[in-house]
């Protein structure tokens, strides 16, 4: 039964200072773990995974695109001897820790504020394979969206798991990043918020937003990908011309435009400059982390690993652990947790696991039943180049984004 949460008016102090304990601790251990890292680590409790060699070759046989590493003892490389050792002493602090911490219900930590169609349901699905995440229930809770003017901050509560303080939680809502108020409602809330923000080639984006949006008929889109996109670039080239060099009046025109037409939203989500804008003034760019969507899709594993950096967890899950599936996504083939009565112990997976959502992988592959033209692609592309690099400037970062062909 889930314990009754009393929420007083001190809510947000108390939270505070909670969040304020709980990171600490999270640094401490970070600290901790990371100055152990080399010294006489405990012997390494991973449960070996023993196979006889054919065994081997027919589930390797079996497991198409598998490119598995030998995970037995002698054949580990060193990264992954290592993070095995990190992971051996996060086991024996949290069994420790365990004894003296007790769970509550808090706000998140961490929030994924989109962009939507950009890969934020294949980080959380990533994220959560880190022991320390934990995430909301459901995974969007659409809070600081719709669901604001209609719902108590306590109602927000009850949807976050117990966490341990040393833990962290999750919620992530990919329209967060496109709403006029979501970025100063957070922070007003949980001014500590860590944002993760998955930005995509906008061009790829817009072809699965809209195919999206038709397939769930959220909104009636009555033209083809090529009209549709033709008729926003016209509308929305004069307007960058005219008021481009105004991001504020720029972004308010996007958002009212949303509003009375909201397949607009297919193109102008994909205009991240001005949107971004608005979350580097709230949050600073200290705060956000910018993960590339499509390096989420080509490696993954180094993609986590930047992540646990920005949000200080020791790196647990690394590009060791990913391999290729045979949609073309890599799937997850790390160490899991086995919790056994009183026994813990860390064990290799039986087999790789992928993303399996029918709303994940639709399009990227190019698996789906028709490509738009290469003529409203190139358009495309020509359109958001130098929104892309006013981004890029903005964020002193580039990203291997495909561009138009001259
Ligand atoms: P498509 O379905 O158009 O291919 P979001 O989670 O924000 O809705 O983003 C969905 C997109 O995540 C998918 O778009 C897909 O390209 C991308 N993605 C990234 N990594 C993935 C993975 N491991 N499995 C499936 N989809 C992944």
């Amino acid at each position: 039964m889930a314990p009754v949460v009393g929420v007083t008016a001190n809510l947000h102090k108390k939270l505070r200072s909670g969040f304020l304990l709980c990171l600490v601790s999270v640094m401490v251990f970070y600290i901790e773990a990371g100055t152990r890292r080399y010294s006489n680590a405990p012997a390494f409790n991973l449960e070996r995974v023993k196979r006889n060699p054919g065994q081997e070759k027919s589930e390797e046989r079996e497991s198409i695109g598998r490119l598995r590493r030998k995970h037995f003892d002698g054949e580990y490389d060193s990264r992954v001897r290592e993070r095995n050792q990190l992971y051996a002493e996060y086991l024996q602090m949290v069994a420790r820790l365990e004894n003296n911490s007790t769970k509550s219900k808090r706000l998140p930590n961490v929030i994924g504020v989109g962009a939507e169609k950009c890969g934020s349901g294949a980080l959380r699905w990533m994220l959560l394979k880190h022991p320390m995440m934990l995430s909301s229930k459901p995974a969007e809770m659409h809070y600081f969206g719709r669901w604001k003017s209609k719902r108590t901050i306590e109602d927000y509560l009850m949807h976050m798991p117990m966490a341990a303080p040393y833990e962290l939680i999750f919620e992530k809502t990919p329209s967060y990043f496109t709403l006029d108020a979501a970025a100063s409602s957070i922070r007003e809330t949980i001014p500590n918020a860590k944002i993760l923000l998955v930005l995509c080639d906008p061009v790829n984006r817009t072809f699965s937003d809209y195919v999206q949006e038709k397939i769930i008929k959220k909104i009636v889109i009555e033209e083809s990908f090529e009209n549709l996109t033709r008729h926003l670039m016209d509308m929305f080239s004069v307007v960058l011309k005219k008021r481009g060099h105004d991001p504020d009046a720029t972004l308010d025109y996007i958002q009212k435009m949303f509003r009375r037409y909201r397949p607009s939203h297919i193109l102008t989500t994909g205009l991240y400059f001005y949107h971004f804008q608005k979350w580097l003034k709230v949050f600073g760019l200290s705060n956000i982390h910018v993960v590339d969507g499509e390096e989420l899709i080509s490696n993954p594993g180094l993609v986590m690993e930047k992540v646990q950096d920005f949000l200080q967890i020791p790196r647990l899950v690394i590009q060791e652990d990913f391999v290729k599936g045979s949609n073309g996504f890599y799937c997850y083939d790390g160490p899991k947790i086995r919790k056994n009565n009183s026994e813990t112990t860390l064990v290799q997976l039986k087999k790789p696991e992928c993303l399996k959502h029918s709303s994940k992988g639709r399009t990227r592959m190019g698996n789906w039943h028709y490509k738009p033209s290469e003529d409203a692609v190139n358009e495309l592309r020509r359109f958001y180049e130098p929104q892309n690099e006013k981004l890029f400037a903005l964020l002193g970062r580039e990203f291997n984004w495909t561009k138009h062909a001259h």
